[in-house]
């Protein structure tokens, strides 16, 4: 096995390792009020979408997770296959690998073929070279392309990247693509200033991708042997990030600790066009196989579509009417910030 695969499936026996349903996530700390009597009823339309000019059953996806290993092959299996029962979107995991190791390719083209038609994303790093990126794009037919911006991740691993001078190569990736493209951090969100920088440079979607899920120093902290703990608190809470991209008028979408349906819902009132999660459908799926993920991405639709009525929502447009309030350590973030 490559060094480069080799680490692909420790991310993901690690995140298994880490996942904790219990450690603190900042969607506690944002409420939505509620009426008490909403004169509507639950209807699985209330949260039909499209995604990239596709129709999904519901504005939350998988997220990317894997690819370029032996086991990536099986969970990208599962994941297109339940991504194609369920009619949701999913990313793949980081395909830059295929620039060195093209024998790789099955194990993400497995996704396309298990969901021949669904809205499916690549995921490359922002140094992959844009013919690479397009070729790779073209072979797995992607509606979109996620950049991933991970300078925290990459500054924990021992043989991660030291030079992030990477918007020259983000711009000739964004003219060689002509799929829309996603700017997505891992895991840390992201703050005003770079915001404002890619869309000077006419970016105009980013995962915002926060704190409070998913660690990837914590993980890269296990692989490594000096103690780069401190870089496991750097992330910007995922509703204070997304408030961020809302103040800085572009379109975001909002993952990073999404754990259960009123998550999803307090993702899309925070102005997430739409809501990803990874881990904790990667940890479902190891748990209780395909079948049991889809039965319980199934149950999610219904209990989102549940919330939408209690919330007094018959479509999705209705949910940025529902008013918001937050605990101080939140609001203390925001009043700071300036947000
Ligand atoms: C096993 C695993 C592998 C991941 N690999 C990638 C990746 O290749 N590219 C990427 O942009 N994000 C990757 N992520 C990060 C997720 O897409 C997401 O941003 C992060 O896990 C936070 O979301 P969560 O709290 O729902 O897990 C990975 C996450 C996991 C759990």
């Amino acid at each position: 096995m490559s060094k480069r695969s080799e680490r692909k499936e420790e991310h993901l026996a690690l995140a298994q390792m880490f996942f904790n349903k219990e450690k603190q996530n900042y969607f506690d700390q944002v409420h939505l009020l509620r009426p008490a009597l909403p004169e509507t009823k639950v209807n699985l339309n209330s949260i039909k979408t499209t995604m990239f000019k596709k129709k999904v059953s519901a504005p939350f996806f998988i997220n990317a997770m894997t690819g370029g290993s032996k086991k990536s092959f099986e969970i990208n299996k599962s994941l297109g296959y339940v991504a194609n029962k369920a009619n949701i979107a999913m990313a793949l995991g980081s395909s830059s690998i295929l620039v060195n190791e093209p024998d790789q390719l099955a194990s993400f083209s497995i996704a396309r073929d298990e969901n021949p038609d669904g809205v499916l994303m690549i995921n490359i790093n922002p140094l992959t070279p844009a013919k690479d990126a397009k070729t790779i794009a073209n072979e797995l037919q992607a509606d979109a392309v996620q950049i991933h911006v991970n300078t925290v991740q990459e500054l924990a691993m021992p043989e991660g990247e030291r030079d992030y001078r990477w918007l020259n190569n983000m711009k000739e990736l964004q003219n060689a693509i002509d799929v829309p493209i996603i700017v997505k951090e891992v895991g840390f969100g992201f703050d005003q200033g770079s915001i404002k920088l890619l869309k000077e440079n006419g970016f105009n979607l980013i995962d915002v991708a926060g704190a409070g899920g998913t660690n990837f120093a914590q993980i890269e902290n296990s692989r490594n042997s000096n103690d780069l703990t401190y870089l496991e608190d750097l992330g910007l809470p995922t509703p204070v990030t997304a408030l961020i991209a809302k103040k800085a008028g572009i379109d975001y979408i909002v993952s990073g600790g999404v754990r259960n349906p009123l998550d999803i819902l307090k993702g899309l009132v925070l102005g997430g066009k739409y809501v990803g999660i990874s881990n904790v459908l990667l940890q479902k799926l190891l748990d209780q196989g395909q079948e049991g993920l889809l039965e319980f991405v199934q149950e999610w639709k219904k209990e989102l579509a549940g919330l939408m009525a209690i919330f007094a929502c018959s479509n999705l447009k209705n949910v940025q009417e529902i008013q918001i309030y937050y605990d101080l350590y939140l609001k203390n973030i925001l009043y700071q910030l300036n947000i």
